[in-house]
């Protein structure tokens, strides 16, 4: 059975467009193939921005870990643990300051630790130890980045593709609705974006 995670991360809920979009390509992503489909609302979890007692832990060697050190890990392996599980992972990302939401941000802060989703070789190069999977990213923004006077502002596509790469997830496929602040481009922005879901092969 496909394992697919949904990684909602719009503060806007029900009314985001971005959390549309990404339930729309788990549809489709699970509309032809048994599957099984884990939501995890970023704005309804507990994910807190990494301290300096996370960074310690993510830096001690397993067999040094004590309980504090352990219940210290707990947020991080649990969103490991959800991440490796997944054959396929959609991410909602609505488009906050030119990049990433915070709360998505100090999600990816939790999956990437050394040691259980990348590491690094003697020469000092590192490689991503998240293989196999498929990454949908639902991009929604209020102007247009994909194209035209605004693409260099885009720091959230390019940062994903950049860390997920890292992670070792290179089949990354992107979605957008953009240019919903734009009057006669809002309106069809989202209906568009979920017309192009016919490219996916469920
Ligand atoms: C805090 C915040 C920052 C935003 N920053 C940008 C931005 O830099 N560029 C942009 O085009 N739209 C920006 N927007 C607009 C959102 O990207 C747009 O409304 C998008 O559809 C939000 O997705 P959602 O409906 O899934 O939350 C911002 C919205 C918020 C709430």
């Amino acid at each position: 059975m496909k394992k697919i995670l949904c990684v909602l991360s719009s503060p806007s809920g029900e009314y985001s467009v971005s959390n549309k979009l990404a339930k729309a390509i788990v549809e489709k992503l699970s509309s032809s193939s048994d599957s099984e489909v884990t939501e995890f609302d970023l704005t309804k979890e507990d994910i807190p921005h990494i301290d300096g007692a996370t960074i310690a832990a993510f830096y001690t060697p397993a067999e040094y870990l004590d309980d504090d050190k352990k219940a210290t890990l707990a947020t991080s392996d649990r969103v490991i643990d959800a991440l490796l599980a997944a054959d396929e992972i959609v991410i909602s990302v609505p488009f906050h300051n030119f990049g990433i939401p915070s709360s998505l941000k100090a999600w990816i802060d939790h999956v990437a630790r050394v040691g259980k989703t990348f590491y690094f070789n003697a020469d000092g190069t590192p490689t991503g130890m998240v293989t196999g999977k498929k990454v949908f990213l639902a991009i929604s923004s209020g102007g247009i980045y994909s194209s035209g006077p605004m693409q260099s502002f885009d720091f959230a596509e390019p940062y994903l593709r950049a860390i997920l790469g890292f992670l070792g997830i290179t089949d990354v496929t992107t979605f957008r609705a953009e240019g919903m602040a734009i009057p006669g481009v809002k309106e069809i922005a989202l209906p568009n974006a979920i017309e192009q879901l016919s490219q996916i092969s469920a």
